[in-house]
């Protein structure tokens, strides 16, 4: 899969790897799928040697470098199970720091299904592509955000302001890893329906006075611009002694206001997005990680609709 630098994309190998198992290729295609790293079998480890000789080593199938973790599949069958089971426990001993999992098909199935996914297989499901920022990667990004609007707002007890709804995943992430005493707001804004302007109205106002407070507005993702734009000078009006931005998502190449956003998670490339807040009609927002749509179910679902917007 193709991915765009500024996704912070990650490669899993570029030459095609022979996998022992079917079950591997699966479970290959699976991290693929959730845009996780991986290596197919990159490092055994010794666990018995007599003079120099190895009797016996260990090579799990996979290595997630995004969570340093090795993985070994498993099936069911009991004598396998053991001696895996045997295996680990001496690589365990003796690299007290190598985390190794034992994984059963049965398990990530039902990862996938938590999801709302089939069996790899019949992933056509919802209109999803491919996952463009996971959720530990979020979770890795969100943590930094969090840390560094803890220092350059220290000693200041910011207002954080979240644009509904899209924001929720993220304002609810981010305030956990901000580690000052804090406030927090919302609104809802709209577009005007029908009208091509990018005007933007808003339905759901701020409860909290603005006046001589450090508000930092959290937006899920800024396109155009538009919204953000309209926005910031209505609150500007307001007299806030700081107005600052923190967006999870800037998909900069579609951008028609320009502004400084001090605060940003991730570049995402000039394609619709969903999940972790971010919807297509409503639908994804339950996602735990940033995905594409995919364009064939988009032109199914877009028919006479009015489409993404
Ligand atoms: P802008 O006014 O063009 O910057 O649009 C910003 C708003 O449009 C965001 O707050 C989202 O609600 C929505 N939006 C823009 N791009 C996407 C996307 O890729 N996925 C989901 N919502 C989007
Ligand atoms: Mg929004």
């Amino acid at each position: 899969m193709e991915r765009d630098a500024a996704s912070k994309g990650r490669a899993s190998p570029p030459v095609p790897v022979r996998f022992a198992h079917e079950s591997e290729e699966e479970f290959a295609h699976i991290l693929d799928f959730y845009g996780d790293t991986w290596e197919y079998e990159p490092r055994s480890f010794v666990l018995r040697e007599e003079e120099g000789r190895v009797l016996e080593a260990f090579t799990p199938d996979f290595y997630l470098s995004d969570l340093d973790l090795y993985i070994e599949l498993t099936t069911l069958k009991q004598s396998l199970v053991t001696e895996k089971h045997r295996k680990l426990r001496l690589c365990r001993e003796r690299y007290p720091d190598v985390q190794v999992k034992l994984l059963h098909r049965s398990d990530y199935l039902s990862l996938l299904a938590k999801y709302g996914f089939g069996p790899f297989s019949e992933i056509e499901v919802a209109g999803i592509h491919n996952v463009l920022i996971s959720a530990s990667e979020l979770e890795r990004r969100v943590g930094e955000l969090g840390a560094r609007i803890s220092r350059d707002y220290k000693g200041r007890e910011p207002l954080l302001i979240g644009v509904l709804r899209g924001v929720t995943c993220f304002m609810a992430d981010l305030i956990r890893h901000i580690s000052l005493p804090l406030s927090i707001d919302f609104m809802a804004i709209s577009s005007y329906e029908g009208d091509r302007s990018g005007a933007v109205r808003i339905v759901k106002d701020l409860e909290e006075p603005l006046a001589g407070r450090h508000v930092l507005v959290i937006e899920d993702i800024v396109d155009t611009g538009m919204t953000l734009n309209t926005l910031l000078q209505d609150l500007r009006l307001r007299q806030p002694a700081s107005l600052m931005v923190c967006a999870l998502l800037d998909k900069r190449a579609r951008r028609l206001v320009d502004m400084p956003l001090e605060y940003v998670g991730f570049e995402v490339p000039d394609e619709f997005v969903v999940g972790y807040g971010l919807d297509f009609r409503q639908k994804f927002r339950n996602l735990p990680f940033i995905a594409t749509l995919s364009q064939d179910w988009l032109k199914v679902n877009l028919g006479t609709q009015r489409g993404p917007e």
